[in-house]
């Protein structure tokens, strides 16, 4: 396990995935029933852009430094919670902020180092929320269906060992048989078309239902040694996300596009509910 999200995080495929996040966070707790969140690949949990990791790679530098004084209403909720928690949140960070009462979190993470760090978080001693030194993946079977009966898987691995694209559909497969009302959210590179045609050809083959795809390209992806985007598969998605995504996913492109040819932002339909 050589990744580690310090690097990264901020970078413009982390603001498109937390941005993302933050509204399907929201879709959910529009209904007062309480809900469940797995987050499968947690990382540690926020981010200090000035330590030496994220200067060492600079990436924020065309991410989320780029928003932060943006006042544009699409992204204004996403901004609002980065201003307000400080460090740059990652995935748990932003779960926590918007959990109610009634809602719970399990947040998984395998790394040794990053999983102590992600447990010394502050969020870590609430009660609501459980941290756990486990294979996201296999937690897919252990944790769901949650007895809520409502919720959200965020699966979102390093993509560092071939095959992770198969192992997040395997996931997105299991996590919809185990619980078919749940929503889930799956992250992935665009580095090169094959392999993501390859999982949008197999999401659109069916088993899984109601599936949507954004897309986030920096520039057109012939060059498989850069990342030049990234995706996001979300399935079961919330009321309106057809509507209310793509302004998102607009405001993102305007401000963190690079100009370079084959740059956008698409959502897509892969699979009918
Ligand atoms: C892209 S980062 C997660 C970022 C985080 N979701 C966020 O948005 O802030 C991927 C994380 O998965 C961890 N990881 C790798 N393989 C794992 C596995 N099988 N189960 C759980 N965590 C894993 C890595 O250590 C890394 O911290």
């Amino acid at each position: 396990m050589n990744y580690r999200h310090a690097y990264h995080a901020g970078n413009a495929a982390d603001c498109f995935k937390h941005a993302v996040l933050v509204w399907v966070l929201r879709a959910l707790a529009r209904k007062d029933k309480p809900f469940f969140v797995l987050d499968t690949h947690a990382g540690i949990g926020r981010y200090d852009l000035s330590g030496e990791e994220a200067q060492a790679t600079g990436e924020a530098q065309a991410g989320i430094v780029r928003l932060l004084y943006d006042d544009t209403a699409a992204l204004a909720d996403f901004l609002g919670l980065v201003r307000q928690l400080g460090l740059y949140p990652g995935s748990p960070a932003l779960i926590a902020a918007l959990l109610r009462p009634g809602d719970r979190a399990a947040l998984c993470e395998l790394h040794p180092e990053d999983w102590a760090a992600l447990r010394g978080q502050p969020f870590a001693r609430d009660p609501r929320i459980g941290v756990h030194r486990r294979d996201g993946y296999a937690a897919v079977g252990a944790f769901l269906p949650p007895p809520e009966r409502r919720g959200l898987t965020l699966i979102d691995p390093p993509y560092e060992q071939p095959g992770e694209y198969d192992r997040v559909l395997a996931a997105l497969r299991a996590g919809q048989a185990r619980f078919p009302g749940g929503t889930m959210l799956a992250w992935y590179p665009v580095k090169h078309r094959a392999p993501v045609r390859a999982l949008h050809d197999a999401l659109r083959a069916g088993p899984v239902r109601d599936v949507l795809a954004c897309e986030f390209l920096l520039r057109e992806p012939i060059d498989p040694a850069r990342l030049n985007g990234s995706g996001l598969v979300l399935v079961n998605p919330p009321y309106r996300a057809e509507a209310e995504l793509p302004p998102i996913l607009d405001a993102l492109l305007a401000r963190l596009g690079t100009g370079e040819p084959g740059q956008g932002a698409a959502l897509m339909r892969l699979a009918g509910e």
